[in-house]
């Protein structure tokens, strides 16, 4: 049973408008890359909600007075290859000095649990609140896999930032890393056979890429 409380479903009407874009089968590669990276945008806003902020006097053209700024929070982002590479860009463009950490899975063709071929973290990653990116939470395994990586080398504070889930892949990562929040446009029904989403997308990082 999942904990809702920890899992924030941005339902924003253009954040659902671009998600049917995503969703139609005719949407082109070029289209599909560029609302790939505005959803991540838009859901930044909801994940960085809770951001620390301090008091900053300013002198503004008319006068002064004190104002809200952020507080300096180290932010690190951790795409998950291929197809969470696809959502940096839009994180960055609200967060740029964000570092970015890469960890690279893919889901065993079989087995479909996740395979790690590579991982390179920022060297202060322990002390930097991380999201991790990839567009679909499907089994879990992926996300739940890449999490334990990065609290392997010390994190503590981690959310994750999807754009499409399946309610398996919530309770998955939700049972291996209760701590963690979950972002996403929509939580689909159920996954298929071949623990595809359904209705889900299709394969993100082939239509990211235009690899099928
Ligand atoms: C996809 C997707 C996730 C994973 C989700 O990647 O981008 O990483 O599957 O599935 P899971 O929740 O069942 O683990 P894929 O393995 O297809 O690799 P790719 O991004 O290189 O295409
Ligand atoms: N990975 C994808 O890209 N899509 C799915 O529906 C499931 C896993």
């Amino acid at each position: 049973m999942a904990n809702m409380e920890k899992v924030h479903v941005v339902d924003h009407p253009l954040v659902q408008h671009k998600l049917c874009i995503l969703r139609d089968k005719d949407t082109g590669v070029k289209e599909f890359r560029e609302v790939v990276s505005e959803l991540a945008t838009l859901e930044c806003y909801e994940a960085t909600r809770d951001l620390p902020t301090r008091e900053v006097e300013i002198e503004t053209p008319m006068g002064t007075g004190t104002f809200h700024a952020i507080a300096g929070k180290k932010l690190a982002i951790v795409p998950l290859l291929r197809a969470g590479l696809g959502m940096v860009d839009g994180i960055l463009s609200l967060i740029p000095s964000a570092k970015v950490g890469h960890i690279g899975l893919y889901r065993d063709p079989d087995s479909k649990e996740p395979v790690e071929y590579y991982c390179k973290l920022p060297t202060d990653i322990a002390e930097r609140d991380v999201i991790v990116l990839d567009p679909m939470l499907a089994t879990g395994g992926s996300a739940a896999a890449a999490i334990q990586t990065i609290k392997n080398y010390g994190s503590k504070h981690i959310k994750l930032m999807v754009i499409l889930a399946a309610p398996e892949g919530i309770e998955r990562v939700q049972a291996e890393h209760p701590d963690v929040d979950i972002y996403c446009a929509a939580i689909d029904e159920q996954l298929n056979a071949e623990c595809y989403i359904v209705p889900g997308l299709g394969d993100a990082g082939d239509r990211i890429y235009g690899t099928k």
